[in-house]
């Protein structure tokens, strides 16, 4: 049975890719310091799947800790999601950010290198192609400057990859991700935001609920067929199991260059007044929005080209955001 290490496994993304990769005959063992999740997660994985995951509660940016965990597991790839997500707060504290997001994985590969470990996937974002020049945005749409520090460290994340994996022959896959939303069937395991949502569904699941009086629509002026902007919503389960894929391909030695990166989209885009209808038809409440400026940094509009992710993976999404926006509510309605 091969052994995969999973950093941050108990966050949002984290815990749905723990389920699917037991479901899938692996073993995982958990590293997270439950700095934006809680223990409880790990027995709710376990109740799902019926099997507890190894978990070591332990601070990535300890190096010490790292080569010790190390020392004590051989594994046979890793999955990283542990990092700060958090767009306005790496604007105020983009030290914190470099240092979550960039010292960990320095340290992460150090150890990888040293002990001729191999398969890394990494978390990346769709953050790095900006606001593309054209749509459905492709792997080969180039990079544009990072609008905030977050969206910095998932650049320098990659080159930090693609340069180990062309020096050292480790083989590593980087994961675009649209906006994955929703929560697993079981409702046992979702997003858990802390204070005040910033992304769109927990905001839209938390006003349903009455915890928020009002949603805010940021801005319907852009170039868009309503005027609000538009995105790539992907159910999380859905995104999960692109990892198990893409760890698939690794491990069976399918990938074609040292570091490889894919788009994990849906392929289609909604715009913010077709999520608010969609989430009103499926859930049968209605919502209180108004609409407000935009919101600074936002871009007009961005969804996958999941061409090259279908082909290479034998990925596709199968879940619909109706699906998505159902399981997040139900979520929200178990909190
Ligand atoms: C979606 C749309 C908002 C809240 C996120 C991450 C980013 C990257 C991509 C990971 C936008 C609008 C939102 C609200 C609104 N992910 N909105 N009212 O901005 O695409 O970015 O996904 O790397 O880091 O933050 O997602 O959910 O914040 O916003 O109208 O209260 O909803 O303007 O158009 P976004 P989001």
């Amino acid at each position: 049975m091969k052994k995969i290490l999973v950093t941050g496994g108990l966050g949002f993304i984290g815990s749905h890719t723990v389920v699917e990769l037991q479901n899938a005959g692996f073993e995982v063992v958990i590293i997270d310091n439950l700095s934006n999740s809680k223990i409880e997660v790990l027995n709710q994985i376990t109740s799902i799947t019926g099997i507890q995951p190894d978990f070591y509660q332990l601070d990535l940016r300890i190096k010490n800790d790292v080569k010790n965990f190390f020392n004590n597991n051989t594994v046979d790839g890793i999955i990283h999601f542990a990092a700060s997500k958090a767009v306005g707060e790496s604007v105020e504290k983009p030290l914190l950010y470099y240092e979550n997001n960039i010292t960990t994985l320095v340290y992460l590969l150090q150890e990888m290198k040293e002990r001729k470990l191999d398969n890394f996937i990494f978390s990346s974002s769709c953050t790095v192609y900006g606001q593309a020049d054209e749509l459905p945005i492709t792997e080969n749409a180039p990079t544009k400057p990072a609008e905030s520090p977050y969206g910095n460290t998932k650049q320098i994340g990659e080159e930090i990859i693609k340069d180990s994996c062309n020096a050292y022959e480790l083989n590593a896959i980087a994961l675009r991700y649209f906006n994955p939303i929703g929560a697993h069937d079981s409702v046992k395991i979702g997003e858990l935001p802390i204070g005040v949502p910033q992304n769109l569904i927990p905001f839209v699941t938390q006003t349903a609920a009455g915890i928020r009086e009002q949603l805010s629509v940021f801005g319907d002026d852009y170039p868009t067929p309503d005027g609000t902007a538009v995105r790539d919503y992907i159910h999380v389960v859905d995104l999960a199991k692109a990892h198990i894929a893409a760890l698939q391909r690794l491990i069976n030695k399918n990938n074609k260059q040292h570091f490889e990166f894919f788009n994990v989209g849906t392929g289609k885009g909604s715009s913010v007044l077709e999520v608010i209808k969609a989430f009103e038809t499926v859930t049968g409440k209605k919502l209180n929005y108004k609409i407000v400026d935009r919101r600074a940094g936002d871009i007009t509009a961005a969804y996958a080209d999941t061409t090259l992710a279908n082909k290479e993976l034998h990925w596709k999404t199968e879940k619909t955001l109706e699906e998505a926006l159902l399981s997040a509510w139900k979520w929200q309605e178990k909190q």
